[in-house]
């Protein structure tokens, strides 16, 4: 190249250069504060396996109002309650859409149904939907003789145990108390012995909970580094057959004209694509199986592990503490027909207690909680 040449192209390039850095420092300097992160990676080598508290702890640092990078994804972290309430009250519909994640994909059947679906008319439609069909007040009250029945085969079961002396995986009986009473209100039935969701649905909330390097590094997405592509596939096929199985029972029912005195959230879901809701026309055309299952894929998640999990959190730290376990025990004795007191097992202190936590939608014990109930009121 001649010397003209360079003449030209190198003030060029520095021009360029100096343009694009007073941008970016410019653009910088409009973001909340925050550590500083690295070329491409951004700031994901600070998060550890316990990202919540990694997040915590540099917010104590730079602000309730903070900026990280993550990989490619700018991310802006809030952490001050009055903050939290501009974003989540005040300014609602401005932050009403999730991020789209590989996890979101599956579990959505492509984001059609309420969680991951953007805000709009078809999202405002079937969330209202959902909550008057399922969540109203009426209709929680109108299945909770089912909710009921489910508790009283607990307690039995728990009675039984606290007569024997045994130890009682808790946290195991408590999701399998969330899952029956849950599978009842949405399909009718509490247990099917043709598929067990107790271990796809904390699978698929482990997955959608867990670090996916391909959502924040898109790029190396195709190689599937971490091997959860196909975990997720594994996933989506099992809880995909099972809602299959449970749509068709649902219509075979209908076709068969069997007569149901409690209509369940799958026969409401089934027959709104048959036109019959005045209000939801728009929706009944744009719904098809595929949203249906989205749909019901949203409310097993949205309310298996949320529910087993927080049950789980509060117990353990009540049988940690058993002062206040006295405490709550006195304040709503009136209203108790039964009552369990624990023992851990193997005469470990309360203060022993392995309270420690995984990351994930619901962040569970990493430990189940094992104790023996003694039965304390008849
Ligand atoms: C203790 C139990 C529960 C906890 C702690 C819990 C927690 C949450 C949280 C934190 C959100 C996100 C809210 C937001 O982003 O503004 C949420 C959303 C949601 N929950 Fe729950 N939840 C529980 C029970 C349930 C139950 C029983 C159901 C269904 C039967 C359910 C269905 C949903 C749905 C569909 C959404 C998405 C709503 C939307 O995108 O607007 N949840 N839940």
């Amino acid at each position: 190249m001649s010397t003209s040449v360079y003449i030209i192209i190198l003030p060029l390039m520095g021009a360029l250069w100096w343009f694009f850095h007073l941008r970016s420092k410019e653009r910088r300097s409009k973001l909340p504060p925050g550590p500083a992160g690295l070329p491409i990676i951004g700031n994901l080598h600070m998060l550890g396996e316990l990202p919540h508290r990694d997040i915590t702890k540099l917010s104590q640092i730079y602000g309730p109002i903070m900026y990280l990078r993550l990989g490619s994804v700018p991310t802006i972290v809030i952490s001050s309650p009055p903050l939290i309430e501009q974003v989540l009250k005040t300014h609602d519909t401005v932050f009403a859409s999730r991020p789209k994640t590989q996890a979101s994909k599956f579990l959505s059947y492509d984001n059609k149904a309420i969680v991951f679906k953007e805000y709009g008319p078809y999202w405002r439609s079937v969330k209202k939907f959902c909550t008057s069909q399922l969540l109203s007040t009426t209709k929680i009250e109108s299945t909770s003789w089912q909710r009921k029945e489910e508790l009283g085969l607990m307690v039995e079961s728990l009675r039984g145990a606290a007569a024997a002396r045994e130890v009682v995986n808790v946290s195991e009986k408590l999701a399998r108390l969330i899952e029956d009473m849950t599978c009842r209100m949405l399909f009718g039935k509490s247990r099917d012995e043709r598929f067990d969701m107790s271990k796809v649905i904390p699978e698929l909330a482990c997955l959608n909970g867990l670090f996916n390097v391909a959502d924040y590094l898109p790029i190396l997405g195709p190689l599937d580094l971490q091997g959860l592509g196909r975990r997720f596939k594994v996933a989506f096929k099992t809880i995909d057959n099972i809602l299959e199985t449970i749509i068709n029972d649902h219509e075979e029912d209908a076709r068969n004209s069997n007569v149901k005195l409690n209509r369940d959230f799958v026969d409401v879901l089934l027959s709104l694509q048959n036109d019959t809701f005045p209000g939801f026309e728009q929706l009944s055309k744009s719904i098809d199986q595929s949203n249906v299952k989205a749909l019901i894929l949203d409310m097993l998640m949205g309310a298996l592990d949320t529910s087993h999990n927080s049950i789980d959190w509060i117990l353990s730290e009540l049988v940690r503490n058993p002062r206040v376990m006295k405490i709550l025990q006195a304040e709503i004795e009136s209203v108790l027909v039964h009552n369990f007191n624990w023992e851990l097992p193997d005469g470990s202190s309360h203060a022993e207690m392995d309270m420690s936590e995984t990351f994930g939608l619901t962040m569970p014990r990493a430990k189940h909680l094992c104790a023996t109930p003694c039965v304390r009121l008849p």
